[in-house]
């Protein structure tokens, strides 16, 4: 379900679903009221002949319902709000289980725990509360599931946190809700919560691994072309580079789903055209052309697609 307000998975989105439902049902009735009422005052006192109408003016009970009754009416619904926004929202204190950092135009996912770090592809349990911290490397992004939870501002020097709950096994889409740029629109993300606790720590254990080498081949090749070619002074591979935090960690880039926050379906047809043309994939993005050879394009292709 792509970025779908109406199909909640978790507690959180539930609770926000819920009060979008009884907004919408309160100003559906307002709507109903209002629209009855004028149609009828068209039929009833349309013009028929020259006699105006009775004229009256202050009628002290009317003032004091139409008064009181959108008074309370807006009551409910700042209590309703405030009320589901502390259910989204309760203090903890503990630290996060992801910090979720956005870049343009992409988001990197730092686990603290075993020091791993992904990028667009946020892992977590399901049935489990997960609290992600969510930071900001350049400008104001926006980090929104909304099938998982609320919106949350990701801003440069500030700390933000966000509460999920996945209800089952699955993925969850999500995107930068706050404009950030050209290539905002491709700054998407995926969460995927893994059948349980278990599951979870053998996805952890291996992310927190350094890459496999391959030990022969094009994809040899490739690892040694993708240091010469200063693809390491932006990227980190884990076991060949220190890390660097500028561009996505391809450590294990071949095991991922997409590629380019989202933009593309991580294929080797698809990371040669990246190699190759950056900028008609994403432009504006910031991986630059290195106008490589087609041996270079084709050697990093099996070297990065073999880092599972
Ligand atoms: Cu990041 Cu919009």
């Amino acid at each position: 379900m792509r970025l779908s307000v109406f199909h909640s998975a978790s507690p959180q989105a539930f609770t926000i679903e819920k009060l979008f439902y009884i907004t919408l049902a309160i100003c559906a009735v307002i709507l109903a009221i209002v629209t009855v009422a004028l149609v009828y005052m068209m039929i009833r006192y349309r013009q028929r002949g020259a006699a105006e109408p009775d004229q009256r003016t202050g009628n002290r009970t009317l003032e004091i319902v139409w008064t009181a009754v959108p008074i309370l009416i807006v009551a409910a619904l700042f209590i309703l709000s405030v009320v589901s926004a502390r259910a989204v929202d309760r203090p903890v204190n503990r630290p996060p289980d992801v910090i979720v950092t956005g870049h343009q135009w992409w988001w990197e996912a730092q686990y603290p725990a075993v020091n791993a770090i992904t990028a667009n592809e946020i892992h977590v349990a399901a049935n489990r509360d997960t609290l992600l911290e969510i930071d900001a490397a350049d400008v104001i992004h926006d980090f929104w599931a909304p099938r998982l939870g609320r919106k949350i501002d990701a801003v440069p020097g500030r700390h933000n946190f966000v509460q999920i709950h996945p209800d089952a096994p699955g993925t969850c889409e999500g995107a930068c809700a706050e404009y950030c740029g050209a290539e905002h629109a491709w700054m998407r993300f995926r969460v995927i919560a893994e059948e349980d606790a278990a599951a979870y720590d053998a996805w952890l254990r291996r992310q927190a691994e350094p890459s496999i080498q391959p030990a022969a081949g094009q994809a040899a090749l490739g690892a040694k072309r993708f240091t010469e070619l200063t693809c390491s002074n932006c990227h980190t591979i884990r076991g060949v580079n220190p890390v660097n935090p500028f561009a996505p960690d391809l450590t294990h880039v071949g095991g991922r789903e997409r590629l380019a926050a989202e933009r593309i379906a991580n294929t080797p047809e698809n990371l040669t055209q990246w190699l190759r043309e950056p900028d008609k994939i994403k432009p504006g993005s910031l991986m630059p052309n290195l106008k490589l050879s087609d041996s270079d394009v084709h050697a990093l292709t099996a070297y990065l697609e073999a880092l599972k």
